[in-house]
């Protein structure tokens, strides 16, 4: 059986950015991925959200994968929140000292693999990771080739970095799941059109929250807040750039072009504990999901990144086991930090069905426009002073 140091499964940005941190410092990585090169960089189904805190796009800058990020990217000192007919301009720069960084989740992906596989890096892509054994002590990950044959791998350690629907989190034993499920769903469009503004606008209207993100100065990303139970053929493009500008309406304005994607996404929350079992660990959405408003769940899984590698480190320099035994326990400190931004952001912005919650939301909304604590507490949370930004050097 082939042998490695650290076999990591799932080729997101949680999995490479591990992967590509520890070659940095000599650690022999396999990644395991079961979809193929192609699918991850360009199927329209893996689009997510595209803002990095500062100190992801510190992080991703440092690990040598930022060239493009810093060329294409876009920087923005705030965002702007719509509410009760008027626009609120947060600026992050004067409330937090940063800024953020606009750039898609999947370009990010792509730039990390072409990094890596250019430094030498293994990601073995279409092998599909079914079965874990003996995580305790020796991990061995039993998986499929693309031939449909079954082979193992051994490792010293064992990463799960296999998304929202992981297989990963089910190899913890006793472990906790937090669960949560919100009342509504985001329908989301990227089009060739230029954006509501020069920042985001959240934008929280009586007829629902809508969001005006981009890509590029003539790339649009654009979410309205609909049913759970809301079905795409519901929504042809004429109704879609219609109702993103009623929820816009008396603020800024959209200019309808062509949509070349469309999506549904559920809004749920998820935390797993611990996140460890063994020598065995879970990184980014296999171990916690947010809801998206906030944008928080790559940067919430680059924060693992950065404890988990620090723990291989001192494991591998130093012979220091704990730092890895306090892996899940300082994990979660971060992953609670982010969970209640993303909870307090959706709970603000979106339109809540029971008619008590709906008003103490407008009343939160209100004390938002003119406290000035609020602002900053919002602004921290978004740029990530306290969680990316803590483990970022410089
Ligand atoms: C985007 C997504 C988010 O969830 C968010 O809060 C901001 C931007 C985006 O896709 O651009």
């Amino acid at each position: 059986m082939r042998r490695v140091q650290v076999a990591i499964f799932g080729a997101g940005p949680a999995g490479l950015l591990l992967a590509h941190l520890l070659r940095q410092a000599g650690v022999e990585t396999v990644v395991l991925e079961a979809k193929s090169r192609e699918y991850l960089e360009t199927s329209p189904h893996r689009i997510r959200a595209g803002v990095l805190e500062w100190g992801t796009k510190e992080m991703a800058k440092q690990a040598g994968v930022g060239e493009r990020m810093l060329r294409e990217g876009l920087e923005h000192g705030g965002i702007y929140l719509a509410f009760d007919g008027g626009l609120l301009h947060l600026d992050f720069r004067a409330l937090a000292g940063r800024s953020i960084w606009v750039y898609g989740q999947q370009y990010l992906v792509r730039d990390i693999i072409q990094r890596h596989l250019e430094a030498g890096g293994e990601i073995l892509f279409e092998h599909e990771v079914v079965g874990l054994e003996n995580l305790g002590e020796a991990p061995v990950l039993v998986f499929r080739t693309p031939q449909g044959k079954e082979e193992r791998l051994a490792a010293e350690f064992a990463v799960g970095a296999d998304g929202s629907h992981s297989l990963a989190r089910r190899y913890i034993p006793g472990a906790r799941i937090h669960q949560k499920t919100y009342p509504f769903a985001w329908l989301g469009i990227l089009a060739e059109t230029r954006p509501a503004a020069e920042e985001l606008i959240y934008a929280s209207s009586e007829r629902g929250f809508a969001l005006y993100s981009m890509r590029s100065p003539s790339l649009s990303r654009n979410y309205l807040q609909v049913s759970p139970e809301e079905r795409l053929e519901a929504w042809p493009e004429e109704r879609i750039w219609e109702e993103l500008n009623r929820r816009l309406e008396g603020v800024a304005e959209v200019r309808p072009g062509p949509i070349l994607e469309k999506s549904l996404t559920p809004m749920r929350s998820l935390v797993v504990e611990p996140m460890q079992y063994g020598r065995f660990f879970l990184v980014g959405d296999a171990a916690h999901v947010v809801p998206p408003t906030g944008a928080k769940g790559m940067n919430l899984a680059f924060c693992d990144v950065a404890v988990l590698h620090r723990a291989l480190l001192a494991y591998y320099r130093n012979g220091d086991t704990g730092p890895l035994t306090r892996y899940s326990q300082e994990a979660l400190r971060h992953v609670w930090q982010a969970e209640l931004f993303s909870y307090w952001m959706t709970t603000l912005l979106h339109t809540l069905p029971d008619p008590f919650e709906e008003e103490l939301r407008r009343a939160k909304l209100r004390h938002l426009g003119e406290s000035l604590p609020l602002q900053r507490f919002l602004a921290e949370n978004y740029v990530g002073l306290h969680t990316t930004g803590r483990y970022v050097e410089g």
